[in-house]
Formats: structure tokens, C-alpha cells, sequence
């Protein structure tokens, strides 16, 4: 499945995709964009540097040459590679000024507005390009809630988060030193000593055990919450841990309506969902956090069901979520009935056939029945999100009973 890229207008940037040096300071190369992707998609033609080019000014009848503003000839003669490039590097975006700074020692150069998680990706090893993030998504603005992309930067008091950070000239940035694996260990270890991680990605798995992250440490984990009573609970008013036990996030899981569930008891509070349901895609702000310190939740405003609220069952929430939290009802159902099976899934993209905007669709099957719906993240119609009709009206295609 595609993971690379980003959502193009902001520049937020495909880190692992980002260019590589080389590019004249000011003048970028042609891919020099953020993303790599030679500009990100807004440039209109004929606009911005270079704009011209093959554009013939229409010359007055009267025989006064030409005059005032010009517009495209169609019938003129365009100039070749050669000649456009005759000039210097064609520019199709905006001017980005280099910048470079050292990755544990190493000199690297980026364009200015990286990030440097960006940098990471871009122009760093393997293992630093490998830096674990729950908040971050290759389509999102950076969220910066979660602490465990966080790295040294020299001079800084404390340790800064590599996805929001953006990259400065000179700076010295090191990945790999005690005070960050520490800081990476207790980050992952409080996550998992009250939050179920069991279906978070095979990357978390592999970060948790990297860096030998230890949850039973903490003790065994407290009774779950009964259903509705960590929604109830007010700031100032937590109770006192008993000492013995771990306090845990576990609650029954929510279903309220046909199509997705809150599985909260997996909710390590990224805010990926309230922000692809807010400003990051859909608009909609149906969701956001609610209470304070370890009692803080994801809920609906004034905790209503799902159906009362003002979702739209886009799923744009589902398809950012990093930890199961929230899945379709086939897929939870399926997982509690045992037949879910993802080391025999295929992804196929298609193009969604409800209307003419032309999404991208991963259909994600499993022997033999389409079981979620998701979109590229690098694509640009869909930047990872879709509607209800593309994530969920799947089911007619295998004369399946509407759920
Ligand atoms: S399904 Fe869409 S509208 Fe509903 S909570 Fe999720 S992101 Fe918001
Ligand atoms: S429900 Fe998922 S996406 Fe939303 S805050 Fe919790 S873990 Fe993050
Ligand atoms: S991934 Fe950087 S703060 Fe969460």
C-alpha cells in the first residue's frame, strides 16, 4: 500500500520523498518542491516564474509592433527544453532557500520550511529516517501531541518534537542519543501501561520492542471503567490511584450506529481524528477532546451517540486513527468473531464510481470480500480522505445485504 508523500498545498510534505541536495541556493530544480513532487500541484500555467515562455505577443494591425498585454498564441512556436532551459533551471514553484544543518554529524541540505522529520526522511540513514511518530501523518498538518518523534537539537533546553520542528540554518540535530531513546521508551511505556495497543501498526510494535518498552513495570492494570462513567467524570474530580494497579483508559467499546465504532480503550489521545474531522479535511468538528489530564477523551459535543451529533460517516477519523480506536463495524465484528485476517489481505486501487470527482479507492480484501475502503494518502483529489459514499458503499459490489 502507498504510505509516501503529502498533502501538496500545505506542504506538509511526504518526508521520505523529500529532494535531495544539489539544488542551486534560491533556485531550485524543477522536483525541488517540498514533497518532491515538482511543485505541489497549484502552480497554473503561465504563472510565476517563466511565465512567457511560448507566449506570443499579438502584434497591432496599425503596425505599431505589439502592445499592451499579451496573451497565448496558440499557432506560436513553442521553444524546446533546450531553449527554455537555455536560461537556467526552469522554477515551477516558489522560491525555497536552502538551509543545512548537521543530522548527527552529517551536513544535510533542505529546502527552508522543512521539517526535521522531513529531513529525516529525506536525507538521513535508514534507522534515522525510521523515527517513530503516532501523531503524525504523511496528510496532516503536524499535531505534535504524542512527544515520541522527539530528538536533541543543540542549544535547545528540552527535547523538540521532529515532526513540527521546522529545520533552521546551522542547526545540530541528534536522533540517537541516551536522553532521546529514554524520553522515546517512556513515551511508548505510558501509552501501553493504559492504553490497549494490541492493533496499532506492525511499526509501533517494532518501536515498542526496539526500545524495550516495559508496561508491566507499572503494575497490573485497574479494573476497565463501566460503560458511560469516564464520559461522566469531571476535571479536578479524578480519583486517587490505589498504588497497586496501573490506571488504564479500558471502557466497553461504543456502538451506536451502523457503520463505525469507538473502541476508546485504544485511544492514546493523538487528535489525528478531531483534526481530520476539523480543519485537516472534512470541516465537520464533530469530535473533540474532552475532560483534563489522564481523564481526557474524544467525545461528541455534549457526549451524544453518534446518530445525535453532527457526523457525517465520512470515516476520515477512521482513516487516520494509528491504534484501532476507531474501525468499521465489519472490521470490529469480524475481529470479535476471529475471522480477520490481514496477513491474507490485497489492496487494490480503483477509481470511485459514485460521482465525478474521481477518488482514488484502496480496496482492501480479504478471502475474497472487500472489508474497508481507504484512499492513497499521496493522492491529490483525495489527500488520504474520502466521503461516506467511497469509504462505506462498498457492499453492492458483492450483492452483500446494506448494513
Ligand atoms: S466520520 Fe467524519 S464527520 Fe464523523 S466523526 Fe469521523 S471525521 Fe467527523
Ligand atoms: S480515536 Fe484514534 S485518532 Fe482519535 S485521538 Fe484516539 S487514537 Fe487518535
Ligand atoms: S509524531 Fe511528533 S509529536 Fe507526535
Amino acid at each position: 500500500m502507498t504510505t509516501t508523500s503529502g498533502k501538496g498545498p500545505s506542504g506538509a510534505g511526504g518526508g521520505s520523498q523529500a529532494p535531495r541536495s544539489g539544488e542551486v541556493d534560491g533556485a531550485p530544480e524543477a522536483d525541488a518542491s517540498p514533497n518532491g513532487h515538482g511543485g505541489n500541484g497549484n502552480e497554473t500555467p503561465g504563472s510565476g516564474p517563466g511565465a512567457g515562455e511560448g507566449v506570443a505577443p499579438l502584434a497591432r494591425t496599425d503596425g505599431a509592433g505589439a502592445v499592451g498585454v499579451t496573451i497565448a498564441d496558440p499557432a506560436g512556436a513553442r521553444p524546446g527544453p533546450a531553449e527554455r532551459l537555455a536560461g537556467g533551471p526552469v522554477m515551477l514553484g516558489p522560491i525555497r532557500r536552502m538551509v543545512t544543518l548537521s543530522l548527527d554529524g552529517a551536513e544535510a541540505r533542505v529546502p527552508e520550511g522543512s521539517t526535521i522529520l522531513e529531513a529525516l526522511h529525506g536525507e538521513g540513514t535508514a534507522e534515522q529516517a525510521d523515527t517513530p511518530t503516532l501523531c503524525w501523518a504523511p496528510n496532516m498538518d503536524p499535531i505534535n501531541a504524542c512527544r515520541v518523534c522527539v530528538v536533541e537539537v543543540e542549544g535547545s533546553r528540552t527535547l523538540v518534537p521532529s515532526c513540527a520542528r521546522k529545520c533552521e540554518d546551522g542547526m545540530e540535530v541528534r536522533t540517537d542519543t541516551e536522553k532521546v531513546r529514554h524520553s522515546r521508551r517512556m513515551v511508548l511505556e505510558l501509552l501501553a501501561s493504559s492504553v490497549d495497543m494490541d492493533q496499532a501498526s506492525d511499526d509501533v510494535q517494532r518501536w515498542m520492542s526496539g526500545y524495550g518498552v516495559d508496561p508491566t513495570r507499572y503494575g497490573p492494570p485497574a479494573a476497565p471503567a463501566a460503560a458511560g462513567e469516564r464520559d461522566r467524570r469531571h476535571p479536578g474530580h479524578h480519583p486517587l490511584p490505589d498504588g497497586s494497579t496501573a490506571a488504564t483508559v479500558a471502557q466497553p467499546v461504543k456502538i451506536d450506529n451502523e457503520l463505525y465504532v469507538r473502541d476508546y480503550s485504544r485511544c492514546i489521545m493523538c487528535y489525528k481524528c478531531v483534526n481530520a474531522c476539523g480543519t485537516d479535511a472534512q470541516f465537520t468538528f464533530a469530535i473533540a477532546a474532552a475532560g483534563r489530564g489522564f481523564d481526557a477523551r474524544i467525545a461528541t459535543e455534549h457526549d451524544v451517540e453518534l446518530p445525535d451529533s453532527a457526523c457525517v460517516y465520512c470515516g476520515n477519523c477512521i482513516g487516520v486513527c494509528p491504534t484501532g480506536a476507531l474501525k468499521s463495524v465489519a472490521e470490529h465484528d469480524k475481529r470479535e468473531a476471529g475471522d480477520w485476517h490481514p496477513d491474507e489481505e490485497t489492496v487494490t486501487t480503483t477509481v470511485c464510481s459514485f460521482c465525478g470527482v474521481g477518488c482514488n479507492l484502496e480496496l482492501h480484501v480479504q478471502q475474497g470480500e472487500i472489508v474497508n475502503v481507504t484512499s492513497p494518502s499521496d493522492h491529490s483529489v483525495t489527500h488520504g480522505h474520502l466521503c461516506i459514499k467511497g469509504r462505506f458503499g462498498f457492499r453492492h459490489v458483492q450483492n452483500l445485504p446494506e448494513a
